[in-house]
């Protein structure tokens, strides 16, 4: 067994014993197949912390970027509750329409509204309509672009918003300065941007697992 299948089956270990995950949910996660981004939505482990995180912060006003096929939105909801409302925001409508799906079969359709289109013009329109703060923010949507989103969930935030970035450690990549890739860059200007914002708490952990190396970045507004 080679180093990745060892921490697939630790996952495995850990996603039978401590999470349950209904078949709607699991339904809802092997759904990302018919989108276009086939399994990058969260694992099932990081599903729960999801849910733990919207309880252990009380969050009831959600906004997450980067729906894929809502599995993410999904345990969000459910944790939150009948009262909570979750916005996400979705580029590709092919994606919002398996994603709506997945709402309506796993009954959150309710607390959650897909608004389709760049994230980066929702999150303006939402500044626009001087939208109530947001508890807590799920970045997880196309790397490159995570500084702006950091930046527009700033103004989307109150004292205590929890912000969290997704995929922040890339296979290791995020340490190396002189990469090329957008997505690296993209993810690099957003700790710089974190660190040099005096209202930020953050920390950030890297994550081995069934999706590989890669990790996540947590960050509070002061
Ligand atoms: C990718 C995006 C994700 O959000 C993720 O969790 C894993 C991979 C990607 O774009 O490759
Ligand atoms: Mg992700």
């Amino acid at each position: 067994m080679d180093t990745s299948e060892q921490w697939a089956e630790v996952d495995r270990y850990f996603i039978d014993s401590l999470v349950d995950e209904d078949q709607a949910l699991a339904a809802a996660r092997e759904s990302s197949a018919e989108t276009l981004f086939p399994g990058i939505d969260v694992a099932p482990n990081m599903g729960a912390f999801l849910g733990l995180l919207v309880q252990l912060t009380a969050a009831e006003r959600i906004l997450e970027i980067g729906t894929l096929a809502g599995y993410s939105a999904i345990w969000m909801a459910r944790a939150a509750g009948p009262q909570a409302q979750i916005i996400t925001c979705e580029l590709e409508q092919a994606n919002a329409r398996v994603a709506q799906a997945n709402f309506d079969r796993t009954g959150v359709a309710e607390q959650v509204e897909i608004r389709l289109g760049p994230a980066a013009e929702t999150l303006q329109q939402l500044i626009a309509e001087q939208a109530a703060p947001f508890d807590l923010v799920f970045i997880d949507a196309d790397k490159r672009s995570n500084p702006a989103y950091l930046q527009a969930a700033l103004q989307l935030s109150r004292p205590g918003t929890v912000i969290l970035i997704d995929n922040t450690v890339r296979n290791g990549q995020v340490v190396d300065a002189d990469s090329a890739d957008p997505d690296i860059i993209g993810t690099r200007q957003l700790v710089a941007d974190i660190a040099a914002e005096k209202r930020l708490t953050a920390t950030a952990f890297q994550t081995v697992g069934l999706k590989g190396w890669d990790g996540f970045t947590l960050v509070r507004v002061n």
